[in-house]
């Protein structure tokens, strides 16, 4: 992510890019796909791919700033990932680190709160350190929430908050009959119902992704890689989102 100095007024600069400042997404979330393609691509390994998507995540961080977003979700390391090589995931787990420590100060800067959602148990303890120190760090920030997904599964999500709720109801403390989509919503890692979702590399999965809060989410594909995915790439995303019309199931 990089200082924000030069933009203070979000709504211009949506305006200058051709968007409706009032119709952004509140809550926009990114599945960052093609780092292991971008990489063979070019007969690399595919930690270089992760290495290059690093930064694209700073740029698009920074642009969500710029713009105004009020909640970016990033889809950094899913539950399934673990059953990558073990290489891989110590090469993901080092990019998570280094983009924590590199970035607290731009965070700061920038009034960013951070977040993160999943088992973060399992991160390892370098990892979770860091990611405890930063969560602290910026606890106090009242502009963008960076919401980044770490270990990280929708169903996992859901079982955790089952269990929450089954452990209260075991105590006494919870009917059965009075749990209603309120009560699952607060149980969740973070419960905020998403408006855009962006799938990266042509794909249209959602890849078990905030199934719960991307129940009315619009979905959106770009085709380039992750690491080639340019701030013209997020625009044009945002364009097709705002023609789009939402009905969250009415007519
Ligand atoms: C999917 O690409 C991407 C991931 C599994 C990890 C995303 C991680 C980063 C963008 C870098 C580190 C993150 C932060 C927040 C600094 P893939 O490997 O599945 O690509 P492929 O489908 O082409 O193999």
């Amino acid at each position: 992510m990089a200082a924000t100095a030069a933009i203070r007024d979000p709504a211009a600069h949506a305006r200058s890019l051709g968007l409706d400042p009032a119709r952004l997404p509140r809550h926009l979330a990114v599945i960052m796909d093609g780092n292991g393609r971008w990489a063979r691509k070019r007969g690399w390994e595919r930690f270089l791919g992760h290495r290059r998507g690093a930064d694209t995540v700073r740029a698009i961080t920074t642009e969500c700033v710029q713009l105004g977003i009020q909640r970016l979700t990033l889809y950094a390391f899913s539950s399934e990932n673990w059953s990558r090589p073990p290489r891989e995931i110590a090469v993901l787990m080092e990019l998570l680190a280094q983009f924590l420590r590199s970035e607290l100060p731009v965070m700061q800067e920038n009034n960013v709160r951070l977040q993160a959602i999943g088992r973060l148990d399992r991160l390892p303890a370098e990892v979770r350190a860091v990611l405890d120190a930063n969560l602290a760090a910026t606890a106090g920030n009242t502009g963008m929430v960076l919401c980044l997904a770490l270990s990280y599964g929708g169903r996992d999500e859901l079982v955790d908050a089952c269990r929450r709720l089954a452990a209260r109801a075991a105590r006494g403390e919870l009917l059965p009959e009075a749990i209603d989509t309120d009560a699952v919503q607060a149980e969740l890692y973070a419960g905020d119902d998403v408006d855009l979702v962006i799938r990266t590399a042509g794909e249209q999965r959602i890849s078990n992704f905030l199934p719960w809060q991307a129940a009315y989410a619009e979905f959106v594909t770009s085709q380039p890689l992750w690491p080639d995915f340019t701030l013209d790439d997020l625009r044009a995303c945002l364009i097709e989102y705002q023609g789009r019309e939402r009905r969250f199931g009415l007519v």
